[in-house]
């Protein structure tokens, strides 16, 4: 952590209100994001393609026993017709997420990535949790290339008290093992989870940073209706934890600054102008929803979701007109890690 200490010796990424330290901490990473990526600012278009989730997750709306969620599971159809959208519209990547879907059908979602694949070229990001190796490989064999999987806390008591039934070592080892596989592999964490620090946020970053990784997210805690943490107790109002996500995204730049990373949607919600400002302070990609409204609006992990209602071109405009404020300018082509630059079309 030397190099941070440098930047922002006592940094308190909880703090409330801009500190003395906050412009020049954004400046380091904001030049450090232009030197080892460039300007260009990835779209990868996000289809959530099952909302069925087994987990009992205290934070998520999804969890299992919150029977107010409608559930659904996007036939291939539907998930091809987002992925053409995402295409059309200029993004490079398809990322297909879910919940913990009890009744993934791996062979099916390999079919859809081979589909994808063959008739888009886009790149295929997967998220649908923890998998095992043969899943994994299957799924990799189909021809997706990366693989996210955030650690949400690196502190183990806390994530324990979080998930129940899950350990961070298995969640670690899931990493290990898609990366032996040769995907590109992500992970990240929430800002502004009840009972953690700003030393846990510190200890996120510096375990992000052991990690290797081609691409991380950090995104604020949003507490959700329908789960034991609705009613927002012992968390940081929205302000604080939208400042503690910059600041944390900042320092992730900075300690791997070929990162992939992604101003969140979680970070719009809270507040519509967070996403332009994530790319001032390391971000270089954005992930607008390409899924229909009539399936989209039941992802509801967390409630005022951005762009919830608004189908995929509208997404895709204001992701665009965030990237165009700023004077950068949407990447083209995957948009691979610049770790495997040598894999790039
Ligand atoms: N607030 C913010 N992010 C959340 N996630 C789940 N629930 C919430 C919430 N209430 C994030 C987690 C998880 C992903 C599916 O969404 O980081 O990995
Ligand atoms: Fe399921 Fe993921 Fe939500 Fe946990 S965070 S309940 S695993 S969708």
């Amino acid at each position: 952590m030397n190099a941070l200490r440098g930047i922002a010796p006592d940094l308190d990424l909880l703090a409330a209100g801009e500190t003395a330290e906050d412009e020049a901490l954004r400046r380091a990473a904001d030049d450090a994001r232009a030197r080892a990526v460039g300007d260009d600012v990835h779209l990868r278009g996000l289809i959530e393609f099952s909302n069925h989730c087994a987990r009992g997750c205290l934070y998520c709306g999804l969890r299992a026993p919150n029977g107010a969620v409608r559930r659904y599971r996007m036939p291939r159809p539907a998930v091809l017709r987002a992925a053409r959208t995402a295409a059309a519209l200029g993004c490079g990547t398809a990322v297909l997420q879910s919940g913990e879907d009890p009744a993934l059908n791996v062979a099916e979602l390999a079919g859809t990535v081979r589909e994808i694949r063959r008739e888009t070229g886009l790149a295929v990001t997967l998220s649908p949790g923890e998998l095992p190796e043969r899943d994994l490989a299957a799924l990799r064999e189909a021809g997706a290339e990366r693989y996210l999987l955030k650690i949400e806390t690196s502190n183990a008591a806390l994530f324990r008290r979080l998930r129940p039934g899950c350990d961070p070592e298995t969640r670690l080892a899931c990493l290990e093992t898609a990366r032996r596989l040769g995907y590109q592999v992500g992970s990240g964490s929430m800002v502004g989870l009840p009972g953690q620090t700003a030393e846990d946020l510190r200890r996120d970053i510096e375990t992000l940073r052991g990690l290797d990784l081609d691409m991380a997210s950090v995104g604020p805690f949003i507490p959700c209706e329908g789960t034991p943490l609705a009613d927002g107790a012992n968390v940081p109002s929205a302000e604080t934890r939208v400042r503690a996500t910059l600041r944390m995204m900042a320092l992730l730049r900075i300690a791997c600054p070929e990162l992939m990373m992604p101003a969140t949607t979680a970070l719009a919600t809270l507040d519509p102008g967070a996403r332009r400002e994530g790319l001032r302070w390391g971000a270089n990609v954005i992930m607008p929803n390409m899924g229909d409204p009539d399936f989209k609006r039941d992802y509801r992990i967390y409630p005022g979701k951005a762009d919830t209602d608004a189908g995929p071109e509208a997404a895709w405009r204001r992701a665009v007109g965030a990237i165009e404020s700023l004077g950068r300018r949407a990447g083209r082509g995957p948009g691979h890690s610049p770790r495997r630059r040598g894999e790039e079309a």
